[in-house]
Parts: structure tokens; sequence; C-alpha cells
């Protein structure tokens, strides 16, 4: 839907439109609804208690009230609220309103009373913003409703930022449902000198033949098989005064991957589309950045490319040689998003980035691990680790640490050349392993996110349709550009 929200001053009955929002929970309504009560007469808490309503989460009713409407909306019980509440009732409430046919509504900022003004609009406006994305582009006849939200009571700074970030997290969502025919490597680099030119960003992408002589050869290795050929991707963000520090996020970029000749079975590459997940994230998060201005410096790499079977693609037992001098031993086709990466992260580090953070739908393992909600955080520096844990907690998105093990590196040791790609035939430990070959290719911290879980639902979800879902952009741009909410 097309939706704008808008931030207000006033009070909830105090901005006339024709569907005033009040929330209530655990049968109780909110501070802001029982002054609407007062006004009614008293009549919507009459109502509550004669149907004896509890307030479940998304649970609705609408009640004529003089000319106008008002639509109490379940907040759930009192214990157990959390901003995360607020923003999934910002996604619930878009659908309620137009699905009942407004296109025009106000609601109380809930809970702002409990989580102060500033954090419940930011998390009410994003909530509401990522709920309303669609992707209907290749839809013949879409329907699109319209919606105008009024936030009342308010902060306009924090509106402001919402709207920023769920751009940004939309804008991935979007290069990840883009269909892989149409988002080619090329294309990918389309869009990212497009995003530059947009947002001001210093852009730079090689073609085929770039990769090749700067001595990507893990890179090229996976790209070879493609008539759609690789870019390497570079997008800066340069702050106006000197920067307090410069951090390089990469993200994996496969367009597409079958798995090559260590193919892929048709029912595992059904979403292999979102292989390119941790690139939209990162380009999401730069299109954030341009427009928050930190003071930091932000560079990022996306090494796209598709991973297909034909006379030139790569083989099982082929020997790659790496940007960084190391060899690679490829026992596995389907492995190749550490062979993308590595060059990658040895690039990043080689331009001068002080840390890196990368972020890739590497591996299945991780999945069977965390589920499909968490993604897996790998660090070689504390620190860094446990900035990243925390800017995600802010943000509201799942991340859990997993180690490095050291005892496991002798997995990846290979007989014929410096590094194989997988540790033979044992399945153990998948996600840590490939953490563990790309931690091989940078003495920098770095922080490894596997987003394999996360980035892509098969279902719709409490913040938006089945799809890309955007997952890291929240947490990187928080990390970045930390909310000056947090400091209410
Ligand atoms: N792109 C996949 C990982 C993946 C799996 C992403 C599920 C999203 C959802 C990756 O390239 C891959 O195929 N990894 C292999 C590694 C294995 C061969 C060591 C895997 O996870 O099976
Ligand atoms: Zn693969
Ligand atoms: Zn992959």
């Amino acid at each position: 839907m097309e939706i704008t929200v808008k931030s207000a001053r006033r009070y909830v009955d105090e901005i006339p439109a024709p569907l005033t929002v009040a929330g209530y929970w655990g049968g109780e309504l909110t501070e802001e609804a029982k002054k609407l009560d007062t006004k009614s007469g008293g009549q919507l808490s009459r109502v509550l208690d004669e149907l004896k309503y509890k307030g479940e989460f998304g649970e609705t009713l609408l009640l004529p009230l003089g000319e106008q409407f008002v639509l109490l909306f379940g907040l759930g019980r009192k214990r157990g609220v959390s901003l995360e509440t607020v923003r999934r009732a910002g996604a619930k409430l878009v659908h309620e309103i137009t699905r009942l046919g407004f296109k025009e509504a106000v609601t109380e900022t809930f809970l702002a009373e409990k989580f102060g003004k500033k954090q419940a609009s930011y998390a009410l406006a994003e909530g509401a913003l990522l709920g309303a994305y669609e992707f209907k582009k290749y839809k013949s006849d879409p329907e699109i409703k319209k919606l105008r939200l009024w936030l009342a009571r308010s902060s306009g700074p924090a509106v402001d930022r919402a709207e920023i970030v769920a751009e940004a997290v939309n804008y991935a969502r979007d290069l990840v449902n883009e269909p892989p025919n149409v988002l080619t490597p090329a294309e990918l680099g389309e869009r990212a000198k497009e995003l530059a030119r947009e947002a001001g960003l210093e852009v730079e992408v090689w073609d085929e033949r770039q990769i090749q002589q700067a001595g990507m050869g893990a890179f090229y290795g996976v790209a070879q098989g493609s008539v759609n050929p690789p870019r390497f991707i570079q997008l800066t963000y340069r702050p106006q005064a000197k920067p307090s520090r410069v951090v390089a996020l990469v993200g994996k970029g496969m367009t597409f991957d079958t798995g090559g000749y260590s193919l892929k079975p048709s029912e595992s590459m059904l979403t292999m589309k979102c292989d390119m997940a941790g690139a939209a994230a990162v380009l999401g998060t730069m299109r954030a950045i341009a427009r928050l201005q930190p003071d930091c410096e932000v560079r990022a790499y996306v090494a796209a490319a598709e991973n297909m079977i034909s006379g030139t693609a790569y083989r099982v037992s082929d020997v790659l040689k790496s940007l960084s001098g190391k060899t690679v031993e490829v026992l596995n086709t389907d492995a190749e998003g550490r062979l993308t990466l590595a060059d990658a992260i040895t690039y990043a580090d080689r331009e001068g980035a002080e840390s890196i953070i990368e972020l890739s739908t590497l591996t299945g393992a991780c999945v069977i691990a965390l589920g499909d909600k968490v993604a897996g955080m790998f660090s070689t520096d504390t620190r860094l680790g446990r900035e990243v844990q925390e800017a995600a907690e802010r943000a509201g998105e799942k991340v859990w640490p997993m180690p490095l093990e050291e005892e496991y590196r002798e997995m990846i040791v290979s007989n014929t050349a410096d590094l194989k790609n997988v540790h033979g035939r044992s399945r153990h430990g998948g996600a840590i392993v490939a953490g563990l070959f790309l931690a091989e290719f940078t003495e920098k911290p770095l922080v490894h996110l596997d987003i394999a879980g996360p980035a892509y639902s098969e279902r719709p979800h409490p913040l938006g349709p089945a799809g890309g879902v955007g997952f890291g952009v929240r947490t990187l741009v928080e990390l970045l550009s930390p909310s000056p909410l947090n400091e209410e």
C-alpha cells in the first residue's frame, strides 16, 4: 500500500479524521483511550466491559462515535509488552484500517506512557511503514491501497528517522524480491550506481575483466560458469569532517545460487534468489547512512555473481587463487559464498577499513542451529561483536553469538592447496567452519552475520509479507548512526 505517516502534536481526539484508533490492553483502555472514553460519555469502556474483550494482541473492535468511527485495538496482556509490541501493532494496524476501507486515520501513539514518546513514536511509525510494504511490480493489475496515518502526540524527529530506516529496509526487500532473471550481477551494479547518484555516494563498479585483473581468483572462479558476468561493487560514504572511524560492510551478492555442479535439490533452490540478501542489506544501509550523515566513514563492498552450471563453470577439485594469495581447493561448488566473500574481505582490508562487518546467507547449518528468525553472529573481536549485538537489540533484530572454534580450523586445511572450501563429508558445525574460512582473509576485527535464516520469509511475518525481510539494515544503521532516541 502507499502509506504516509504523519506526526502530530495534538491529542488523538483533537485531530479530525474519519477513523480514530485507540488501544486497550489486559481488558483496560490505555490512558489516551480513557480520555476519548470520557468524551464519549463512557461508551468505549461500556462496550469493552459488556463484550468481555480481553485485548488479545491484534484484536479489534469498530464502533461508531458521532459522525466518525473508533477502532479499538488490542495490545495484548500488560505483562511482557515491549517496543516490539508497538512495532507489530503498527504493522497490523495499517492492514486493519485499509481492510475496513479507510484512507485516513489518526491513532494514539501506543504505550508512550511506558516507553517514552520518542521510542514509542519510532516503533509505531517503523512498524506501520514496514507492515505496509508490498511487492506488486510484476502484477499486471495490482490493487494499491492508500493510507494517511496520523500519530497523535508523537515525536516528529522519531517519525522522520523511522521513515529513513523503513525506506532503506523496504529498498533491501525490493532487491531481494526481484526475480533473478532481472536482477543479474550487472543489474545489481546498475542499481548501486543509481543509488549512489540519488544519495550522493561515491561508487565504482568493476566488470569481469577488472575483477580478473585485480587477482580476485576465488570470486572469479565462482562467477565463470554464468553467461551473466560478475560485478564488483564499491560504495563509499564520507562524512564532512575527519571520520571518527572507517568501517567496511561486505554483503554476499549471489544473484542466484543453483549450487553449481554440487547441484542443489530443486526444493532447496526455491528461495535461492535471496542469496544476495547480504548485498541488499548493505546497499539499503548505505541509503539510510547517506541521509543520516553520521561521523564515521562507511565503505560497502559486494562481489556479485551467479552460481551456475555450464561448460565454463568451476568444478569440484578445482584450485582457485584468492586475492590474498591463499589457494583454495573447491570440494563443493555450493559453498560458493565464502569464496566470493574471501576476495571481498581481503579487498576491504587492503583498502584500509579498520573493522569489517559482513552479512551473508551463508549456510543452511546456521538455519538448523538458530531457526529462521535469528542470525548467527561470529566475531574475531569481542568489542566489535558486542557492539553489533547491542545495536541489533536496540534495533529489534535478533542475532545470537556463535563461536569461531579454533579447534575446528584444521578441518579447512587442504592436502592440495592452502585451504579447502568445505570440511569434508561431515556436516557438523557447518556454520562455524564457514565463519572460520572467512576469518582467514583478514586480521582486522571482523563480524560475520550468517543471515541464511532471517533474510527471507516463506510466509508473511509480523512486519511484512512473504519474501525478502530486509534483515540487517536496522542493525547496521543503528550501529553506524546510533539513534538519539535511546538517550531519552
Ligand atoms: N546460499 C546457500 C546457503 C543458504 C541456505 C542460504 C538456506 C539461505 C537458505 C549457500 O551457498 C550454501 O549452499 N551453503 C551450503 C554449504 C555446504 C555445501 C557446506 C549449505 O548450507 O548446504
Ligand atoms: Zn551455495
Ligand atoms: Zn549461496
